[in-house]
């Protein structure tokens, strides 16, 4: 070997060293726990820092691949620039605060901060104050997390794991089962314009799940024809994982994704009570909204996936059968869910030309049931629409079902309860009217 070639040697030697020393600087030492650390759902986090390097560690934890499918924003200031913010909009998953102030006025921010959020929304506090009574209040306040700054981001991904991924955790997701108490009355229309709304107008993630094997009719409605879905995931149970899961489920909009039917008839579908138990299960810990599109019908799976919705919501059109079947499905659903909340009902397709139809508040009185929404029927509108493969708030947000979509995807989620609107109490107005006569 030459003198020069020798030198070549040692300075790319030094250069590797160089190199390497940098590298380190860049990255933050991996703690050995680090590798158990599990990938974070599909949740919207938004952090209101006060420092530059809580902000710094909340961003860089945002890039890592174990929060790639969490929506997660930064914003500047602590817990008063949250409850600024969340006077006007609705809250996400995980709110994370940083908090320079002392205890007294962190407590009380985070009191003021309670009455702005929506039900289901989890806080993690990042401080300065190492203090174990604090740490005990926080957490009787409700406060999932204290975390002492500074923090590096291992940490921070580990206190957001550890409320979603845990074994004992609460399942992340609610889920939403959507029905219609006959064929053809419109509840695959609506659970789809449902999931698209909560999509939109939560920032939430969503998952889609038709269930109507031989003819679900999700992939045309959003303009999708993925090549694997539903059928993929129900048969190989024991195959199925959030990996594989994640490989199954095709985007349809920003926060939207779906898990489509075959829709073709090259096998029969015959489905087990317990076919679809484990899919749910995984869709559950993984997006905080599932939403189930069940195919008109009774066997023993609609009957057990209906039984165990967090949320069942029934569509109905105004006509005697499917008053008679929405008022079996009710009592029976009541009976099989006694410490639930009742199903919610759906009049659709209300106002056929020329149809006979069982007024809107006789419906709801023989059921027990406030309507959640009564959509009018609008075939152009719906049908374009169907046609172009897009939701009706997408094709005209101003459209009056546009608005009834999203007041039921308040109520589905819990963040609203039905609003009734003060022109639909004739029974109130008949009494008074009869009194004064
Ligand atoms: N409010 C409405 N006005 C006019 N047409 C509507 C309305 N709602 C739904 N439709 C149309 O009714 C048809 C049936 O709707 P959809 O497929 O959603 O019914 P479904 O209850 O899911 O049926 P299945 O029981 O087979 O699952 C579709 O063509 C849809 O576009
Ligand atoms: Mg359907």
């Amino acid at each position: 070997m030459n003198s020069l070639a020798f030198e070549d040697m040692a300075e790319e030697t030094r250069r590797a060293v160089d190199e390497a020393d940098r590298f380190e600087e860049l990255s933050p030492a991996v703690p050995a726990d680090a590798v158990d650390l599990k990938p974070v759902p599909r949740i919207a986090i938004q952090a209101f820092c006060e420092s530059d390097g809580v902000a710094d560690t909340v961003e860089t934890a945002a890039r890592d691949r174990r929060m790639a499918k969490a929506h997660v924003k930064v914003h500047k200031g602590g817990v008063a620039a949250a409850i600024d913010f969340y006077g006007s909009a609705p809250t996400p998953n995980l709110i994370v605060i940083e908090s320079l102030s002392d205890p007294g006025g962190l407590l009380e921010g985070l009191e003021r901060l309670a009455e702005v959020c929506d039900a289901g929304t989890k806080v993690i506090v990042i401080g300065h104050v190492n203090d174990v009574s604090l740490y005990r209040d926080l957490i009787q306040r409700g406060v999932s997390d204290y975390l002492v700054a500074p923090i590096d981001l291992f940490q921070l991904i580990g206190a957001i794991g550890s409320l979603y991924v845990n074994p004992d955790a609460d399942p992340l997701g609610r889920t939403i089962a959507f029905v219609g108490a006959k064929g053809g009355v419109g509840a695959s229309t609506v659970a789809h314009n449902v999931a698209w709304s909560i999509a939109r107008t939560y920032e939430s993630d969503v998952v889609l799940a038709d269930l109507d094997l031989a003819f679900g009719t999700a992939g045309l409605d959003f303009n999708q024809d993925p090549l694997q879905g539903v059928y993929e995931a129900i048969s190989s149970p024991e195959r199925l994982d959030e990996v594989m899961l994640d490989r199954l489920l095709s985007k349809c909009a920003e926060q939207l994704s779906l898990l489509a039917a075959p829709a073709s008839l090259e096998r029969p579908y015959d489905h087990s009570e317990s076919t679809f138990d484990s899919l749910v299960e995984l869709m559950r810990q993984g997006a905080p909204a599932v939403i189930l599109d069940i195919p008109h019908g009774w066997s023993s799976w609609h009957r057990r996936l209906l039984a165990s919705a967090d949320e069942v919501v029934i569509t109905a059109e105004p006509d005697l059968a499917n008053l008679r079947n929405a008022k079996n499905m009710v009592d029976t659903l009541k009976q099989l869910r006694p410490n639930d909340v009742a199903p919610r009902l759906v009049l659709n397709r209300v106002g056929v030309p020329k149809r006979p139809e069982i007024k809107a508040g006789e419906f709801t009185d023989a059921l027990g049931l406030d309507a959640v929404a009564v959509i009018p029927f609008d075939p152009l509108v719906f049908g374009t629409a169907a046609n172009n493969g897009q939701m009706i708030g997408e094709q005209d947000e101003r459209h009056p079902s546009a608005a009834l979509f999203e007041q039921l995807s308040q109520v589905v989620t819990g963040r609203a309860e039905i609003q009734k609107p003060k022109g639909l109490d004739l029974a109130g107005l008949m009494s008074r009217l009869l009194k004064k006569g």
